[in-house]
């Protein structure tokens, strides 16, 4: 839809470094930003600036710029103070738990704001002297909240789209925040505010009303000569791209591989370390279920996927020690001679293991506690080739405004939960069908293009409004 350049800007890049030794490698990066935005990167033109996922030594700085560089990726450099202090800090320690509703997580101190103010103003620079009067600078996400105001100062006139990709929680969590005026007027620099979900847009819009003591309404509002759009734009995969993903010839081979190994049914979750996914509770369901329904014993085992995040943070260092006691408490309690029932995986995956676990998978377990939008369930009904799986989903993703065949639950609920995965095991096959079609179509009719588009095509519709105005 648009001719212009794209500036995305984000935290995260979609590439990370590693140091292994003195050698320096890049992976692709984990999480439902990185992954969703870098479907984009070929249907547009575009830069995207961010932090390459390490700390790079004065020597090796232009190397790592001149390997990023050549993928239109720019880098931001973050030293260690800042990693500390504005990443896990402010970032990881202070707005994360408080926008998943873990307000007792959440850490208020001074340093850790001057940190993320800072850093904010390093990734500002760094748009400053890269953009050109008709580029779309798009920033995405809490780590960047101040972004899009200290933008406008040096740039009035500029195009700047701001989307959030995790929740916006009530005011009365929001209120806790000692910087909140700050972040609301760091937001309201963009011309357009995306979010996930339509609750989110009114989260937000309360808040306005209550900090700036302004009115606000789905129409946005007005700040001096510009209007202020407040939208909704539930995030999306490239279905296209999965759904070839799945019957890859790499991918089918590793299909066959898992069904010679594992001969019973397979139940799957693949999520990011993280409290908010609810980890601990759907463990405890499992143990529940089984020990409920000991005719699926040797029947049934899950498939659980970890991703390594942000492990150097202390809730996160505890939330994988309670983990891995669990697994071990319950793999002992149950086991049996040629069964094991769960296989626990703490790494990554490459994508063609990671649809083929997809594509075995019976019923996949997502059922967060809080999730801006949830991306692992989109990709399972994508990669769901014969249409023989069932979705446990957590209704208080962003996906479960979505996908209503998905079996929805309160994760929190362990006894409705053990019922679930029972009653996901047992369903029909004409049922499954029915149920997998229609999400297939919902995810196709809706995926990430059409995201990006609508997000850039409402940006470029505000602004064109403002310069008939002027
Ligand atoms: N993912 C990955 N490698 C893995 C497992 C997962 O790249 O080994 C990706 C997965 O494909 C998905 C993303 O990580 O796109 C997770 O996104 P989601 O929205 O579900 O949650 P988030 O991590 O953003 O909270
Ligand atoms: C979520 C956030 C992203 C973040 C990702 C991975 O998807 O919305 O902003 O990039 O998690 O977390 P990390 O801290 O590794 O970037």
């Amino acid at each position: 839809t648009t001719q212009n350049r794209i500036i995305n800007v984000s935290n995260r890049l979609p590439v990370k470094l590693a140091k292994e030794g003195g050698t320096l490698s890049f992976h692709p990066s984990e999480g439902g930003l990185a992954t969703g935005l870098n479907s984009l990167l070929d249907s547009y033109e575009s830069l995207w600036i961010g932090w390459p996922g390490a700390v790079v030594e004065d020597a090796k700085k232009q190397e790592v710029k001149d390997y990023l560089m050549n993928q239109s990726l720019f880098p931001v450099f973050l030293n260690q103070e800042e990693v500390d202090k504005f990443y896990e800090g402010f970032s990881n320690e202070t707005l994360w738990p408080l926008f998943h509703y873990f307000p007792t997580y959440s850490i208020y101190k001074e340093d850790y704001w001057e940190a993320y103010v800072k850093a904010n103003r390093k990734f500002a620079d760094a748009v400053i002297s890269m953009a050109q009067p008709d580029d779309i600078i798009w920033i995405h996400d809490y780590q960047l909240m101040l972004v899009p105001s200290m933008i406008r100062e040096v740039l009035p006139d500029v195009r700047i789209g701001y989307f959030q990709h995790i929740p916006f929680p009530d005011f009365e969590i929001f209120r806790s925040l000692p910087w909140k005026t700050e972040l609301i007027e760091g937001i309201l620099g963009a011309d357009i505010i995306g979010f996930q979900t339509d609750e989110d847009v009114r989260y937000f819009i309360r808040t306005i009303e209550k900090v700036l003591g302004k009115p606000c309404t789905e129409d946005g509002l007005t700040i001096g000569n510009r209007s202020v759009v407040v939208k909704s734009f539930p995030i999306s995969i490239d279905y296209g791209k999965f759904r070839s993903l799945a019957t890859h010839e790499n991918t089918l081979l590793n299909v066959s591989r898992i069904k010679n190994i594992i001969h019973t049914k397979i139940a799957l979750s693949v999520d990011r370390l993280d409290y908010s996914k609810g980890i601990i509770q759907r463990l405890k369901a499992f143990d529940l279920f089984l020990s409920r329904y000991k005719n699926w014993h040797q029947k049934v085992t899950l498939i659980h996927i970890i991703v390594p995040s942000r492990d150097t943070v202390s809730n996160y260092k505890e939330l994988k020690t309670e983990m891995d006691q669990l697994v071990s408490c319950i793999n002992g309690k149950y086991a049996s001679l040629g069964w094991q029932p769960i296989h626990h995986y703490y790494q990554s995956f490459d994508p063609y293991m990671l649809s083929a676990f997809y594509q075995c998978a019976d019923l996949a377990i997502v059922t967060p506690l809080r999730d801006g939008m949830n991306l692992v369930s989109k990709e399972y009904i994508a990669c769901n080739i014969n249409k023989n799986g069932v979705l446990l989903l957590g209704e208080a993703a962003g996906a479960a405004n979505e996908l209503h065949d998905a079996l929805l639950l309160n994760p929190n609920n362990s006894d409705e939960f053990a019922r679930k995965i029972y009653e996901g095991l047992n369903i029909s096959s004409e049922e499954k069908q029915k149920r997998m079609s229609r999400m297939q179509q919902v995810i196709a009719d809706a995926d990430i293009f059409k995201w990006a588009n609508s997000f850039i095509s409402k940006l470029l519709s505000i602004v064109t409004d403002r310069s008939k105005k002027t």
